[in-house]
């Protein structure tokens, strides 16, 4: 994602009532910050947030978590959630942080779902354990998923999704599903609420991988 520095982004995300500041002081409290008992899914590198938005829509009876690293891209999220459609959601909140720290963030077995979309490919093979599907990110996930949990990543770039699939293999996971071309794939693609940058590389004609796996 670019970049553009937003002067005031860090004082707008720390002071939004929708943003969890200091979120390791809600590790294993998670249900009491949304009031409920609902299982939490994750996103981990949300963007701009139409798709974890979208996703809350229509899954009301979720807690949706979602995770960005940049506060001048996450206050792009936050502009989108005051919109109208989005802007009464109860099961929304967000975490600016890096996914590289999780485990502090979440008890283990708190999270039933992470959500990747089209994750920085870390393209030099010395910064591979960077990649958000990387094994020792998994292994991250491992701890915080609830027993059956999964994880659910999608992406354009094909490199990136072959190293995924036999990350998965090698840490022992459970691939459920997977496809080279998800909009073409009937039973995987139902439902599904598409990104930022899967709307942009869709529209220029690049097939997106979508992969599914569970912890075993
Ligand atoms: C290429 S963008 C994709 C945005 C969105 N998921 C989409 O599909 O439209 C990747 C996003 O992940 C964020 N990101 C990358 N690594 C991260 C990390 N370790 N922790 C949190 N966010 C991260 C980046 O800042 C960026 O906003």
């Amino acid at each position: 994602m670019r970049l553009r520095n937003i002067p005031g982004a860090c004082h707008i995300v720390q002071t939004h009532p929708v943003v969890i500041n200091h979120p390791e002081q809600q590790k294993g409290n998670w249900q009491q910050v949304f009031g409920n008992k609902n299982p939490i899914h994750i996103e981990i590198g949300m963007g701009k947030g139409q798709f974890l938005l979208n996703l809350a829509i229509v899954y009301p009876q979720i807690n949706f978590i979602g995770i960005e690293r940049y506060s001048s891209v996450l206050v792009r999220g936050l502009e989108r959630f005051v919109m109208e459609e989005y802007c009464n959601l109860q099961n929304v909140r967000f975490i600016c942080m890096d996914a590289e720290n999780v485990r502090e963030v979440f008890a283990p077995g708190e999270v039933e779902r992470v959500y990747l979309n089209f994750s920085d490919p870390w393209p030099k093979a010395r910064h591979e354990k960077r990649r958000l599907t990387s094994k020792e990110y998994l292994k991250r996930y491992e701890q915080i998923l609830v027993p059956e949990g999964r994880v659910e990543f999608k992406t354009d770039n094909t490199a990136l999704f072959d190293f995924s699939l036999q990350q998965i293999k090698e840490a022992d996971w459970i691939l459920q599903n997977f496809t080279y071309d998800l909009h073409r794939n009937e039973k995987m693609n139902q439902g599904n609420i598409k990104t930022e940058y899967e709307e942009k590389f869709s529209g220029l004609g690049i097939p997106i991988n979508k992969l599914v796996a569970s912890k075993r």
